[in-house]
């Protein structure tokens, strides 16, 4: 796109230019109109489908705490070697009990090796003592909803422990559900109850969830779980509003699992996909890379199944022998066993029931192969600093390449990163190149042309994680004003960008529910809300069309952004930043073209569209509109709907008409075919 800062492009004979120079000084305001211009008869480039997708990770509390359903934090006791975070002992009215976490009641042949040991000392009828778990900032009650609880449990001697499960507010004064958990006897034993609240209790999340008993005894108790409904009535599932939200933006992929969590602190605590496999009882967790445990209740078949849900094709990233803290495995045997991991964990997505791993994803009930297309080698392996990468991408290439050609790679380095580092090239030459921007909002919207001058000639481009950062915890208006200005540059370069998906994704924006700031999705434990960067996103994702278009926007104004000056360097000279952003797709199948246009600025700006080599254009179309007063203006959990998009009837369209674009905006105009 050709964009003129408060230029014309006009040969001006010198009188002329006089004469302006004076108007210009006599009304310094008085600009050219911007004028955009669409020439239809171009044939456009073809978009990348796979342009809008998800990605994932652990962090925020974005499985455990959030998307995934269940509700008991710390259902194993393995979140701290100690003490039995998040449990609480109850002790009504003169009861007496203590409890302690106790490693010499392992469940057999399970990873269930740490129980919570209950000493009920002093217990009798009105006097109950028992465990007690507020999960994730609250377990969300809500009116006349089922809840599914188990746990293990088992008793010091015979004659049984009856125990009854309730769900209660914290202080234990209101029931909101309750039920017999059954008599505990001697041997370990699953115990299952269903729990259902009234229609009439108000919602509420100053609550916990209590086991306990009127006897006394030792009672020792392990993966304790409570489920609420899940989406499409998943066991193991998912969180409903938060699957709706995802839904909702149409996502055509999700890149899992990560993100730094792939890769882990260590090489030892990286994602091990095969210890998230099959029955919660088999699933140990491990430390994540964001200063809590996971559960790994969200495996590798719940990625997938996640997908399926949103009928999304997974790109998976496989560990590539790089940790965090600066552990790498070099290329040659000792990478092997990870290029294995690999092989097999790609067989358990694609395989056919009689391949060893694809009779695993069949024994833990998914017998259909999922579809897969594309798989990244590693995470940012530019911080490698040893420079092992173009080593190991050749080593996982040629493996995955052997066995699956189909198959397209991604490597997580080439050229430069969006901090100017120098990264290392790989001798393979990768399908995609992922790349990642975190930026400013105005350092995202003077980046916004970045791909318009990439090379046609170089490997296509995933953005896998990208995101304009203003805003906390949830990013605000001009984040999503950025944010729309660079998919605005994503459009246009739809051939070359193949896939992007914003990053993080969610996050639980509870007090310690945060580890990164910026994030597209806030929740609670009953609540959840898109920030503006979400309905921006929503907004091109829904109307995107099959080919963009070539868009001519002149007399652009501009607005002065001034880069941070780097440690121990002099301050860069400012820079001119347009003040609106242009794309345009069509859909030949639903003869809509989509003009989306971004106002970067508080003023309201008129352009002039002209559509050339079209055919006749409806006078009636539709404006699809973002926008708030402030740049800072956002929603949050009380306040979710501030600025969401707005859908009002647009007149006066045509081949060529003008448009008065609102102060802080984004907006989609669909014009549709006469
Ligand atoms: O999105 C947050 C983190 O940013 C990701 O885990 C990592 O890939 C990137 O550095």
């Amino acid at each position: 796109m050709k964009i003129t800062a408060n230029s014309n492009n006009h040969f001006l004979a010198p009188a002329l230019l006089v004469l302006l120079v004076l108007a210009v000084l006599a009304a310094p305001f008085a600009l050219a109109q911007t004028v955009v211009k669409i020439d239809l008869a171009k044939p456009g480039i073809a978009v990348s489908p796979t342009l809008y997708g998800l990605m994932t990770e652990e962090i925020n509390y974005s499985y455990d705490g959030g998307l995934y359903a269940e509700l008991i934090r710390n259902r194993i006791f393995k979140d701290d070697e100690k003490t039995p975070v998040h449990w609480s002992v109850v002790q009504d009215a003169g009861g007496s009990a203590s409890f302690a976490l106790d490693q010499g009641h392992p469940i057999v042949d399970t990873a269930l090796t740490t129980s919570l040991r209950l000493d009920a000392l002093r217990a009798s009828r009105g006097h109950r003592v028992g465990i007690a778990n507020a999960g994730y900032w609250g377990i969300p009650v809500k009116p006349d909803t089922s809840y599914r609880a188990s746990f293990y449990a088992k008793t010091a001697g015979a004659g049984g422990v009856p125990l009854t499960v309730s769900i209660e507010g914290s202080d234990g004064k209101q029931v909101y559900a309750r039920a017999q958990g059954g008599t505990i006897n001697g041997e370990w034993r699953k115990y299952t109850v269903t729990l259902k609240t009234a229609a009439n209790v108000t919602p509420s999340a100053a609550t916990r969830v209590v086991i306990a008993t009127e006897s006394p005894g030792t009672v020792w108790f392990n993966l304790v779980s409570l489920f609420p409904p899940t989406f499409q009535q998943r066991p193991n599932g998912n969180r409903i509003d938060l699957m709706q939200k995802l839904v909702d933006m149409k996502p055509s992929f999700l890149r899992l699992p990560g993100g730094n969590y792939l890769e882990g602190d260590t090489v030892a605590t990286r994602f091990k996909w095969k210890e998230t496999l099959g029955p919660l009882e088999q699933r140990p967790g491990h430390p994540g890379t964001w200063r809590y445990r996971s559960s790994d209740g969200m495996g590798l078949l719940e990625f997938m199944q996640w997908c399926e849900d949103m009928h999304a094709e997974p790109v998976l990233a496989v560990f590539a022998g790089y940790a965090l803290k600066k552990e790498t495995i070099p290329a040659g045997p000792q990478l092997q066993p990870f290029v294995d991991e690999a092989l097999d964990e790609i067989e358990y997505i694609t395989g056919d029931i009689h391949t060893k791993w694809g009779a695993q994803r069949a024994r833990d009930g998914h017998p259909a192969p999922f579809s897969l297309r594309y798989v990244e080698i590693g995470n940012e392996d530019g911080f490698d600093t040893a420079k092992t990468y173009d080593g190991r991408y050749t080593q996982f290439h040629d493996a995955i390449k052997a066995k699956y050609p189909q198959l397209k790679l991604i490597s997580t380095v080439n050229g430069k990163d969006s901090l100017g580092r120098r990264q290392l090239l790989t001798s393979r030459a990768p399908d995609l190149i992922d790349e990642h921007y975190y930026y400013g909002a105005l350092e995202m919207m003077s980046d916004a042309a970045r791909y318009d001058s990439y090379r046609r000639d170089q490997p296509k481009i995933m953005i896998g994680e990208w995101a304009a950062r203003e805003g906390a915890p949830t990013t605000n208006l001009i984040s999503a004003l950025a944010d729309a200005a660079w998919m605005t540059g994503m459009e246009r370069n739809a051939d070359v960008v193949e896939m992007s998906c914003y990053a993080p994704l969610l996050v639980n924006v509870n007090p310690g529910g945060m580890q990164w700031k910026s994030n597209l999705i806030g929740y609670d434990a009953q609540t959840s809300y898109g920030s503006p960067s979400y309905y921006a996103q929503k907004m091109f994702s829904e109307y995107l069309g099959n080919i963009s278009l070539p868009v001519v926007a002149e007399h652009v104004s501009t607005q002065s952004w001034q880069p941070n000056a780097k440690k121990d360097q002099p301050p860069p000279a400012a820079k001119d930043v347009p003040t609106l952003f242009f794309s345009a797709t069509k859909s030949a199948q639903r003869g809509e073209i989509y003009l989306k246009v971004v106002n970067a600025i508080g003023t309201e700006q008129t352009v002039k569209v002209e559509l050339s080599g079209a055919g006749a254009v409806a006078e009636e179309g539709k404006a699809i509109t973002l926008r708030s007063a402030r740049p800072d203006d956002t929603n949050t959990i009380t306040e979710p709907t501030k600025i969401v998009p707005v859908a009002t009837r647009a007149l006066g369209l045509g081949a060529q008409f003008s448009y008065r674009f609102a102060p802080y905006s984004v907006t989609v105009l669909v014009l549709s075919d006469k």
